[in-house]
């Protein structure tokens, strides 16, 4: 394990002022073709820790996060930041992790400063953080190397590593170790676990209990596109609201 500073911790956070969070989303609705997806979701997200977003296969999770994201518009409701920020500064301050991340056809590294570039980074400031970000994520004996020939784990950490690279204030996560064995998983979750302790809010897909037990403060729990129930990790696990949730808990089918 390396003890090198993260590089959210460095002199380059000053431009993270002001907060973003808390996040207001009110009466969100998407419809795509005549088929309502996200079903008037209303939630307030509060800053640092990880909030989880669970529910079946098809609820809507990560429709939600690309509407929250500003990846697809939603058909009515808001989404709310704080802050009084333009558009543009709201989107540097948050990036994402998707469920099948694509990396660019070029080696490791190339991939991270492609982020770091477009998010306007130059010279020593960038290679100051590409190092810093490439230790942190495991991938200095990798950074050569080229993406397309990583393994699923090595692939995830490279699509971390560019998603924290830029020091963004909030992440979000569609089910980063899904499909990863416990080592590769046990490794993403450290450097999410680093990057909550250095003040990064996570909003995480995760389809394991055991999972959102190990990182999140809060869970909102996703069915059929409405929320049926944002509680603590705690209250969710020992009495959740909803038969969904409590079936899904338990690992039993729900109709
Ligand atoms: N662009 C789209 N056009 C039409 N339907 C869509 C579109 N995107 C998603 N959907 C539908 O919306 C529903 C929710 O999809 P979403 O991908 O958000 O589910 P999910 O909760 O992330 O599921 P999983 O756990 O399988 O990843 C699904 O029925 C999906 O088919
Ligand atoms: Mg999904």
């Amino acid at each position: 394990m390396h003890d090198l500073v993260l590089p959210f911790s460095s002199e380059l956070t000053a431009h993270q002022d002001p907060s973003i969070l808390p996040l207001e989303v009110e009466n969100l609705r998407y419809e795509n073709k005549g088929v309502r997806i996200i079903d008037t979701v209303t939630l307030r997200v509060g800053p640092a820790g990880c909030t989880a977003i669970m529910g079946y296969n098809g609820a809507g999770k990560s429709v939600l996060l690309r509407l929250l994201h500003g990846l697809i518009t939603p058909t009515s409701g808001v989404v709310r930041w704080s802050g009084n920020l333009s558009a543009g500064e709201i989107t540097r301050k948050q990036s994402m992790v998707f469920q099948a991340p694509v990396l660019l056809r070029r080696s490791v590294e190339a991939n991270v400063r492609f982020a770091l570039a477009k998010r306007g980074f130059k010279g020593r400031v960038l290679r100051a953080r590409l190092d810093a970000i490439l230790v942190e994520a495991n991938l200095l004996s990798l950074r050569h190397r080229p993406a397309a020939v990583l393994s699923g784990g090595e692939r995830q950490r490279v699509a971390l590593a560019r998603a924290l690279a830029i020091e963004p204030e909030l992440v979000f996560l569609d089910e980063p170790t899904a499909s990863l064995d416990p080592h590769a998983t046990a490794a993403i979750e450290r450097i999410l676990h680093r990057a909550i302790k250095a003040g990064c809010k996570l909003i995480m897909v995760t389809q394991s209990v055991g999972q959102a037990q190990r990182m999140a403060r809060d869970v909102v729990f996703l069915h059929s596109g409405r929320i049926t129930e944002h509680t603590g990790i705690d209250e969710f696990l020992r009495a959740p609201h909803s038969d969904a949730a409590r079936a899904f808990i338990e690992g039993r089918l729900f109709e």
